[in-house]
């Protein structure tokens, strides 16, 4: 199972052992992770739920899609490593991904 932290804006750190498949998002709220509100459930239409990937996972991970980009107009502060964390799926290749939660959702 791939290993996921999640650094909540007060620094406080969640290391998470999650599924493949599953997207960062789902592991917040499932992990009760503070600062991801995800209101539309995953479905790429609130931005809501607003990470910055973690420097060294940033080329890793990947840019967002264009229906994700457009999403990210909405988010607060976004910088170049931001992405959308329901649109970003755990898998063996993203194994140790470190992704860091805004200060706050928009
Ligand atoms: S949960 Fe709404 S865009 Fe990710």
């Amino acid at each position: 199972m791939p290993k996921l932290s999640i650094i909540a804006f007060d620094g406080t750190r969640h290391d998470l052992e999650v599924q493949a498949g599953s997207t960062v998002m789902e592991n917040a709220v499932r992990n009760s992770v503070p600062g991801i509100e995800a209101e539309c459930g995953g479905a790429c239409a609130c931005a809501t739920c607003h990470v910055y990937v973690d420097d060294e996972w940033s080329a890793r991970v990947g840019a967002p899609e264009a229906m994700e980009e457009d999403m990210l107009d909405f988010a607060y502060d976004v910088k170049p490593t931001s992405r959308l964390s329901c649109q970003i799926k755990m898998s063996d290749g993203l194994d140790g991904l470190v992704v860091h939660v805004p200060e706050r959702q928009a």
